[in-house]
């Protein structure tokens, strides 16, 4: 019950790796004989796979190493073209984007660029107007959310798209407009032109490809300036040679995501749904945290009264229940998610916070079985919190 922090490898993007990592399909794409040729074929068509459910052109994708060097090179890679070119150093983001965006935007400000960081309601939602206000004429860059990957909300990204594009055309500039996508690919469509994103950022594994693969989104005419100094690799915007069987594995994972997506969110929003009130039933002291409709229809999350998430997940792994105590991508080190402190809760409230994220493989009896552990667990731990009060 962890998928948002990483899925399991889909057998058919394994079979899609195999041949680039055995002897005679190793070849390294930028060369020139039969064997490089191979390999770039694999990363054109991956390419191809990739925009398709993007609904981009496939020069438009850019390969990198996962979802941070994605948000890394979206960020920054703006943020200095506009820098270079006299167009702006204002970052708009909010409060609730993932370290990879927030300390990415923590860089920037060490370099002189100035962030806004914008806040969230209860249920972790930006609001449009927000945005709007947030936009000045030195606006450079607007980077914000498709879905929380603690909390499940799904951000406004077409609205938020719209009015950047009215204040834009009111100033008189382009202002690009970054999307952190990596929870979305299999539970939201991600058409960046319905979307009106100029960026978009991707990792494979959150999605049934491997690990330490990910795709960047580029629009046309985006001012960008890459990252990585080197070859001329991804048209001049990732330097490296290409990671070609885990790029082969990302392209068949994303058009599976994509093509069995309809049917996928019927079914796992079911079991979403009864977990949730399995939970609120069978617990008091509980609180959904996300949005109730606009949430993602793998996740539940609920922040237990007196109740410390991280001992919470220690316990539920005892079970045989693999959960996250806030967003998996930190250290071992627990502390307070900045996500719901963001959405208001105190520290203690915020101390009782646990992810529970379903996947492909996820069955009605999984749910049953963590349904019929997690009230004995909270009530376990709720005990020895009081009776080290009073000790
Ligand atoms: C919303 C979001 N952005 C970025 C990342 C970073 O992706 P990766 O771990 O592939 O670098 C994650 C990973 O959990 C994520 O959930």
């Amino acid at each position: 019950m962890d998928h948002a922090a990483t899925a399991p490898l889909r057998p058919e993007a394994l079979e899609a790796m195999l041949p680039f990592l055995q002897s005679g399909g190793f070849g390294n794409a930028s060369s020139a004989h039969r064997f490089g040729q191979r390999a770039q074929e694999a990363l054109e068509q991956a390419r191809e796979q990739v925009a398709a459910v993007l609904n981009c052109r496939p020069s438009e994708i850019v390969f990198t190493s996962g979802g941070t060097e994605s948000v890394n090179a979206a960020i920054k890679g703006v943020a200095m073209a506009q820098r270079l070119s006299g167009a702006g150093n204002r970052i708009v983001t909010s409060t609730v984007e993932h370290d990879a965006v927030i300390h990415t935007c923590q860089y920037l400000e060490k370099l002189g660029f100035e962030i806004a960081y914008l806040p969230v309601d209860r249920y972790g939602l930006i609001s449009p107007e927000a945005v709007a206000e947030a936009i000045d004429a030195n606006t450079a860059l607007v980077s914000i959310m498709l879905a929380n990957n603690e909390v499940g909300t799904i951000e406004p990204v077409e609205e938020i798209a719209a009015v950047i594009r009215g204040k834009g055309r009111s100033l008189r500039k382009r202002i690009p407009f970054h999307t952190d996508a990596v929870q979305a690919p299999g539970l939201l469509g991600i058409d960046v032109e319905n979307m009106g994103v100029d960026l978009l950022s991707l990792s494979a594994h959150k999605f049934g490809g491997p690990k330490g693969v990910g795709g960047l989104y580029v629009k046309r005419a985006t001012p960008f300036l890459a990252q990585q100094s080197g070859g001329g690799q991804e048209r001049q915007r990732r330097a490296g040679t290409e990671n070609v069987a885990g790029i082969a594995g990302m392209g068949v994972a994303i058009s599976l995501a994509e093509s069995e997506r309809e049917s996928y969110v019927r079914e796992v929003s079911l079991l979403r749904d009864k977990l949730m009130a399995g939970i609120e039933l069978a617990i008091n002291g509980v609180e959904l945290m996300g949005h109730p409709e606009h949430r993602l229809a793998n996740n539940v999350h609920f922040a237990f009264d007196k109740v410390k998430g991280d001992e919470l997940v220690a316990a539920l792994d005892a079970h045989d229940v693999a959960a996250s105590a806030g967003s998996a991508c930190g250290t071992a080190v627990w502390e307070p998610s900045h996500v719901l402190l963001a959405m208001g809760l105190s520290l203690a409230q915020a101390a009782g916070g646990l992810r529970l994220t379903l996947g492909a493989e996820s069955t009605s009896d999984d749910v049953d079985y963590a349904l019929s552990v997690l009230p004995a667990v909270i009530e376990g731990l709720r005990e020895s919190t009081t009776a080290n009060a009073h000790s």
